[in-house]
């Protein structure tokens, strides 16, 4: 599915939640896997492939590559891949801490994000089973950021005035499409050839 880029009304709303017979939420779940991880992402949340839906998916395994994270960490984040559909976060909790952030919607924007150490967060599963669970760091800060999704924000939202400044031809740049993505994109505000 192509990633809809910065810019698309879609990813400024905040999401609907969704029943278990959402039509063809399998299918829909499986295609999201596929295109999060040719693209090299670690989440994926719905309004990304133009969605306002509350649905996401993460796998983290890709930040288990980073050594100077402790063995324990590292396989945390290696088993760690998980669908979220209706979450809620219940509470955040611990120090605010920064962490370099992108996202597949933004093409080639990294910034440092401050977001809180700790989460509790009730969501279902792809079978539509229901969970309220704990976590923190890494695992925590992705899951942050693809909640803030479905609640229609994105990290540049988070940004100070002046960090905002700085990147925003950047991020027109991106909402016009003018930009060569590594994986398909669809552009908000891209004249449509006659
Ligand atoms: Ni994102």
């Amino acid at each position: 599915m192509p990633i809809v880029a910065y810019g698309a009304a879609v990813l400024k709303q905040k999401a609907a939640p969704i029943e278990a017979d959402y039509t063809a939420l399998e299918a829909l779940i499986s295609n999201m896997w596929e295109t999060m991880y040719a693209a090299h992402g670690v989440g994926l949340a719905a309004p990304q492939v133009g969605l306002g839906i509350r649905l996401f998916v993460i796998d983290t395994a890709p930040f288990a590559a980073d050594d100077s994270l402790s063995e324990d960490e590292r396989q945390e984040l290696e088993g760690f891949k998980e669908v979220f559909i209706n979450a809620q976060i219940l509470d955040e909790t611990g120090e605010a801490w920064d962490f370099n952030e992108g996202c597949l919607s933004i093409p080639d924007v990294r910034e440092d994000v401050l977001r809180n150490e700790s989460i509790r967060i009730q969501y279902w599963d792809e079978n539509f089973q229901e969970h309220t669970r704990s976590f923190n760091g890494l695992i925590a800060r992705v899951i942050q950021h693809e909640y803030d999704h479905i609640e229609g924000i994105l990290f540049t939202d988070k940004l100070s005035p002046l960090k905002k400044r700085l990147i925003k031809r950047k991020l027109t740049a991106i909402s016009q499409g003018k930009i060569n993505p590594e994986y398909p994109m669809r552009f908000p505000q891209m004249k449509r050839k006659r």
